[in-house]
């Protein structure tokens, strides 16, 4: 586990977000603390509508906070021109819940790469050099640039669209990466193997990942830290094993109880 002071990557205090005002009015975010340190996979774990989301949009910089502070790498953030937002987002990136939205659909597969690349300053590198890059981002998730080369990401399967985001990812190389619920469109066994590749860029790469998840049996299964969110708070937070072998809220509780085949595999029964 990382020092927990010195290298600390990006953090965020009082961070809230309320959306509309009046009757409307809704508390997304309520006053979060998070604080996530270099190579630690953290899951942020919680029913639906508890703000997930919208937490992860204002670390992202993709929302702006009613209040609260982020901190990249120990200094406020700063996204307050278009081109310092660009730098930031060379620090940290994500992988949406449908992966639908992360695609120009007009775009076909090998122009969504050489994005990437060109966006990370690879613009001018010979056409050659830049096949192979994409060609090893490709076989890093198990599919092949030459047979995916002419098509859309509409003619993908779930999960070839779900791997070749990571691919993306692969080539951004953010310092950090936000996965809101990546493996929420895909079966159980594309499911894991998309884990283990978000795990590979942890342990292969450095990356430091913020894992969203409703399943605390996946956030149990990825994660170093877990936080636990019920309408807008975090009511637990701490190691995997602490909050999600020895729960103290009744909340936590509750999404364990959800999850019945945790308690065989992990023998729970004794919490
Ligand atoms: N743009 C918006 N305008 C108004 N309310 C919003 C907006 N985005 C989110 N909300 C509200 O904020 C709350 C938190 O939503 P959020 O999407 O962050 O939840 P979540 O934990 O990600 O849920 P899920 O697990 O279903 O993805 C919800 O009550 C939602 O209705
Ligand atoms: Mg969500």
């Amino acid at each position: 586990m990382p020092d927990e002071k010195s290298n600390i990557c990006l953090s965020a205090s009082g961070l809230t977000k309320v959306f509309g005002s009046g009757r409307t009015k809704t508390v997304a975010v309520d006053h979060v603390d998070i604080s996530l340190c270099e190579g630690e996979v953290v899951s942020i774990v919680g029913e639906s509508g508890s703000g997930k989301t919208t937490l992860a949009k204002m670390l992202l910089g993709l929302l702006s906070p009613t209040e609260g502070e982020v901190y990249f790498q120990g200094k406020p953030r700063d996204i307050s021109s278009h081109k310092k937002r660009k730098e930031y987002w060379k620090n940290i990136q994500a992988i949406f819940q449908d992966p639908f939205s992360s695609y120009n659909i007009f775009h076909k597969i090998d122009s969504v790469l050489l994005d990437c690349i060109n966006m990370r300053g690879g613009r001018h590198l010979p056409y050659e050099e830049k096949v192979e890059m994409m060609t090893e981002a490709c076989s890093f998730v198990n599919l092949k640039f030459d047979e995916l080369t002419n098509k859309y990401p509409f003619e993908l399967s779930g999960g070839q669209m779900q791997r070749l985001m990571i691919a993306r990812i692969f080539l951004l190389d953010p310092k950090i990466l936000v996965a809101d619920e990546p493996t929420s469109m895909i079966d159980a066994c594309s499911r894991a193997t998309i884990l283990d590749m978000l795990m590979q860029l942890r342990d292969d790469i450095g990356m430091t990942v913020i894992f969203i998840t409703h399943d605390i049996g996946l956030a149990y299964y990825v994660s170093d830290n877990v936080y636990i969110m019920e309408q807008g708070v975090f009511v637990e937070s701490g190691s995997a094993d602490d909050v999600i072998l020895h729960p103290k809220e009744p909340y936590t509780q509750r999404l364990i109880s959800d999850v019945p085949k945790i308690y065989e595999e992990w023998d729970l029964s004794t919490v």
